[in-house]
């Protein structure tokens, strides 16, 4: 079962909505009809699309500011999710990168990194999967979930290592909860983009973006809309592109002892290593 139709108490929440792809993806919500509540860290910019969104289609948009890494503020985007049940659908676009060899990274980066992409994203699907099943059951209302996964899930990735790993722990944890929920009226969709322009570039620290060619860097608006119109539609996953979906599958189907050191070299020109 897909998300529900829109309406005022058909209300998603959206992580990682201050920039980029969450924030794209609050906008091709709000404009399907459906209210939104906004979480990352910078109230501001939440704030400014919660305004925009409420203008452009009318519905309500609300702010809450949180610190995913944090366990204090996590519990409490868990609790909303658990309380609120005017929610019926979670996009969890929140994470970012890291780039260079583990030996030279600092370790709270990385740790940060595992508790965004990792532990944060685990913690609210659990929690949605919980609250929105027997909701569901009660009211036959049904409801969705949103996982933003990466081509970087399909094989490791020496020089974006941590990154890469938890994509993969993404990708896997979602399809197998896919799988899990396959007679319930929630559905839980993973979207795996590959290159896309957001602010994601200045914070991992890549040059990827810059000597990536062109045609291989995805606009934010279009992967929010494959990820919106999949989740709509209760798919187990979606890669936008088909240059993405090339990638997804060699990086699948290569055996790893010719591909890694290809990738290595590859992750080098790409300025992988920062
Ligand atoms: N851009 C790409 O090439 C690409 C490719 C594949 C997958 N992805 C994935 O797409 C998702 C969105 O990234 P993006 O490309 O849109 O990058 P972005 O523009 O940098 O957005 C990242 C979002 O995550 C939020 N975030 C980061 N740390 C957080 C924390 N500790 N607590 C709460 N929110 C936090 C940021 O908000 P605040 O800074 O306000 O907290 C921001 O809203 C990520 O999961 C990323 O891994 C991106």
């Amino acid at each position: 079962m897909p998300l529900p139709p829109p309406g005022p108490d058909a209300h998603v929440l959206v992580t990682g909505a201050s920039s980029g792809i969450g924030a794209e993806t609050a906008r091709a919500l709000a404009t399907r009809g459906y209210p939104t509540l906004l979480v990352a860290r910078r109230e501001d910019a939440l704030t400014e699309l919660a305004d925009e969104l409420r203008d452009r289609s009318g519905l309500p948009s609300e702010v809450h500011a949180a610190d995913l890494g944090d366990d204090d503020a996590r519990a409490g985007v868990r609790d909303l999710l658990r309380r609120d049940d005017r929610i019926v659908g979670l996009v969890n676009a929140a994470g970012f990168g890291a780039t260079g060899r583990v030996v030279d990274q600092d370790p709270a980066e990385l740790d940060g990194l595992v508790r965004v992409n990792v532990l944060a994203l685990h913690d609210l699907t659990v929690a949605a999967v919980q609250a929105f099943v027997p909701r569901a059951r009660a009211t036959g209302r049904s409801a969705a979930i949103l996982n933003v996964s990466s081509i970087t899930a399909f094989q490791p990735l020496p020089g974006v290592a941590s990154y890469a790993a938890s994509k993969a722990f993404v990708q896997s944890f979602s399809e197998a909860v896919h799988t899990e929920l396959a007679g319930t009226a929630v559905t839980l969709t993973t979207l795996s983009p590959g290159l896309t322009r957001t602010g994601f570039a200045d914070a991992a620290g890549t040059e990827a973006f810059d000597r990536a060619p062109g045609f291989t860097v995805g606009e934010a608006a279009d992967v929010a809309e494959a990820g919106v119109a999949a989740m709509a539609a209760g798919h187990r996953s979606v890669v936008p592109g088909l240059v993405n979906q090339l990638s997804a599958l060699s990086g699948r189907l290569t055996p790893r002892t010719v591909l890694l050191p290809v990738v290595h070299q590859a992750m080098d020109w790409f300025g992988g290593r920062g």
